[in-house]
Formats: structure tokens, C-alpha cells, sequence
């Protein structure tokens, strides 16, 4: 058995990637390690409950104590999605990200370093590059963060490649670019429009809208791991892009179409400070090993959207209480 632990695993991607793992990888014990913050979500998780292969802990990467727990019986393959990740909220206060993001994935190399594994794999994001205003992104291009989330990222990016050249760890690093899919937390762009216009509520839209973000679905980014783990090589970094670079504007569109919705629900609301204009990657490298994208962004998009109009009961409960009192003070709707 290939031990596994996956952190951040209530998450979004996280939980995709350990429903995926579980099911693509017969000889993986997967361990989840999550803290289980507003953005962690045991039902995430909840149809998986009592699969021999699998085990959920809570606890906190920023923990040393917890990261052993975790560690008891040993690692071959860590993942490390744990994160706090919405931007806005790292604006309103980055704290949270220094400590996750930073010294949580600190505390899990030091974990790594003194126990040993086989690969450590560091979900980093193309967010670390900056703002792309032409052209794509290479794995050699200037990092320039530009928020308390990137910059948190970046840092993490790039401690982890310092525990390969410094200490031999085989750490691998992929930047991928914006997720969309089912189970994302309705803070971000395409979650939260969807369930906003089904609730009938206006899509708080930042700046003039032309904003652009190149889309990757969920399912795709699990087989990049996939890819990177059993391809990549130790020490480098891989971009993981959709390929799909949309304006902000045109995906609300097609939202509110969707759902038959009028534009007339668009609310334009002031930008987000240090908003990046566009962010866009060549992929070039994690393509030469063999992997390729397979989800079509419309029709990605419209399952994703239908997925969200089926699961009222996932979502629901997510906005009440604190989400709504981080809502009003984001957009003052
Ligand atoms: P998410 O916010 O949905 O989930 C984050 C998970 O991490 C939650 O389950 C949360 O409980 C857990 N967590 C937070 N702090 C923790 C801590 N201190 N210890 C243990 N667990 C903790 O995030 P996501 O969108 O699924 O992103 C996962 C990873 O992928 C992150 O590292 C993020 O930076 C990266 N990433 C995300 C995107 C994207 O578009 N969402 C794109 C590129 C990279
Ligand atoms: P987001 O989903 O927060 O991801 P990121 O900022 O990490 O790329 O935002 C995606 C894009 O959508 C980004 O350009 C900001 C924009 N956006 C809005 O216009 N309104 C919103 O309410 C949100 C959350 C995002």
C-alpha cells in the first residue's frame, strides 16, 4: 500500500482530488489532515465514511503535534492543499494566510525532512506570477504576488523548492490556474454567481468586468497530480492551466443565460484592490509528459451550473450565519 496524506482534503479541490485518488489509485491509504476552517466541509467527505482505505483527522497544519499525528504509520506521497485561499478575505486579513499558508507548509517540510517520504507534492497557483497583461506565463517567470493570498503562496512556493535544494526532499510544485466545478465554496466567482442567480440575488461584479482568468475544471487538475507524481521530476515546478482564458463578464453571462436569468442582475461594484487583470500559463511542460486537459469549458460550465441547481441542500446551509455577515461587509449589497 502507497500510504497517502492529503491535507486540505475538505476542501474543494482537495476533496476532489481523495474521491479521485481513491478511486484511480486501488493501492493508496489515503489520510486527510484538515482543520476543518468555515472553508472545510465534512460532507465533502461524507460518502467515503467507513471505506477501509481511507481516514479523515482533524488538525491543524500549523500544528507540529497534529502534523505527527498524521505522520503515525508513516508517508510515502503528501499533498499539501491546505490553505486559506480567497483573496478578498486575505485583503480584509492576511494573517491567517501567513500562518496556513506559510508556516503550515513549513511545518509539514520539517515534518517531511525528519521523517522522509517519496514525494511532496505543494499545490501552489498561478496567482504567483502576478498580473499577466500579454503573453503566458513560463515556470521560469518572475514571481511578482500581488495580494496577501499570492504573496502567502509564493512564499510557501518557494520554501518548499528551498527544501529540495537545500535538503534533497523530492518536492514537486504545481501552479495551477482558477478551479471551477462542484463543491466549491460560494465566496468564489463561479460558485457564487451561480447560487446568487439562483437565489435571485445580484452577481457583485468587480470593476468593469474585464478581468480574465483562464479556467481549469477540478477533474482536470487531479490528473495533473496524477501526471506530475509519476512523470515530473523532483525539484521543479509545473503549470497546470485550463487552457480556457474567459473575461469575467463573459462567464456571468453565460451564467445568467443559463438559468434565464437578466443581465439586469449584474451589479458592478468597485474593484478589488491590486486586482490582477489576467492571469494566463503555458503549460508546455506538464503537456510534454503526457497530460492534457479533458473537460470542454461550456460544457464543463453548464454541468457544473446544473450540479449547483441539484444540490440546493449543499449549499444552503453554506450561506447563513458567519458567511452572511462576511457578505454584507464584502460587497455591502
Ligand atoms: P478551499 O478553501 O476550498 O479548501 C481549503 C481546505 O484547507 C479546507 O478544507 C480547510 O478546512 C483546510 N485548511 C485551511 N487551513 C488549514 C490548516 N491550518 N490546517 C489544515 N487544514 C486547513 O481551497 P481550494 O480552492 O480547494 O484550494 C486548495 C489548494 O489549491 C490551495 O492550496 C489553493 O491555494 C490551491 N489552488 C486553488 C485554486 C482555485 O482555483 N481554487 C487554484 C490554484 C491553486
Ligand atoms: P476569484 O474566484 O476570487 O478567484 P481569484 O481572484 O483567485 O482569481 O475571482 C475570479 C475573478 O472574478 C477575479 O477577477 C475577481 C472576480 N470576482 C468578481 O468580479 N466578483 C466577485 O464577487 C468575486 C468573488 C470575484
Amino acid at each position: 500500500m502507497t500510504r497517502v496524506l492529503v491535507t486540505g482534503g475538505a476542501g474543494f479541490i482537495g476533496s476532489h482530488f481523495v474521491h479521485h485518488a481513491l478511486e484511480a489509485h486501488p493501492d493508496w491509504q489515503v489520510t486527510v489532515l484538515d482543520k476543518l476552517t468555515y472553508a472545510g466541509n465534512p460532507a465533502n467527505l461524507e460518502d467515503l465514511e467507513g471505506q477501509a482505505r481511507y481516514r479523515f483527522l482533524k488538525g491543524d497544519i500549523a500544528i507540529r503535534r497534529d502534523v505527527q499525528a498524521a505522520w503515525d504509520g508513516g508517508v510515502d506521497l503528501l499533498f499539501n492543499f491546505a490553505a486559506e485561499t480567497h483573496v478578498d478575505r486575505s485583503i480584509g486579513d492576511p494573517e491567517g494566510f501567513i500562518r496556513t499558508d506559510v508556516y503550515g507548509t513549513y511545518t509539514l517540510l520539517e515534518e517531511a525532512r525528519s521523517r522522509g517520504l517519496r514525494a511532496f507534492v505543494q499545490i501552489s497557483t498561478d496567482e504567483v506570477y502576478g498580473s499577466v497583461p500579454s503573453g503566458v506565463s513560463r515556470e521560469d517567470a518572475t514571481l511578482l504576488p500581488s495580494n496577501p493570498y499570492s504573496a502567502s503562496k509564493a512564499a510557501a512556493d518557494r520554501l518548499a523548492y528551498s527544501y529540495h535544494a537545500t535538503y534533497g526532499l523530492p518536492v514537486f510544485i504545481t501552479r495551477a490556474s482558477n478551479n471551477y466545478g462542484p463543491r466549491q465554496y460560494p465566496e468564489k466567482l463561479i460558485p457564487l454567481f451561480i447560487t446568487n442567480a439562483l437565489d435571485g440575488q445580484p452577481l457583485p461584479l468587480y470593476g468593469d468586468g474585464l478581468n480574465v482568468r483562464d479556467w481549469l475544471y477540478v477533474a482536470d487538475h487531479c490528473t495533473a497530480l496524477d501526471t506530475v507524481i509519476e512523470r515530473g521530476t523532483p525539484g521543479e515546478v509545473y503549470n497546470v492551466g485550463g487552457g480556457n482564458e474567459r473575461r469575467n463578464i463573459d462567464i456571468t453571462g453565460r451564467i445568467l443565460d443559463h438559468l434565464g436569468v437578466p443581465r439586469t442582475f449584474i451589479r458592478y461594484v468597485p474593484d478589488r484592490p491590486g486586482h490582477d487583470r489576467r492571469y494566463a500559463l503555458d503549460c508546455g511542460k506538464l503537456r510534454a509528459l503526457g497530460w492534457t486537459p479533458r473537460h470542454n469549458f461550456e460544457a464543463a460550465i453548464d454541468d457544473t451550473i446544473r450540479w449547483y441547481a441539484a444540490h440546493r441542500d449543499w449549499w444552503e446551509p453554506i450561506k447563513s450565519g458567519a458567511y452572511l455577515e462576511y457578505y454584507r461587509t464584502q460587497y455591502r449589497l
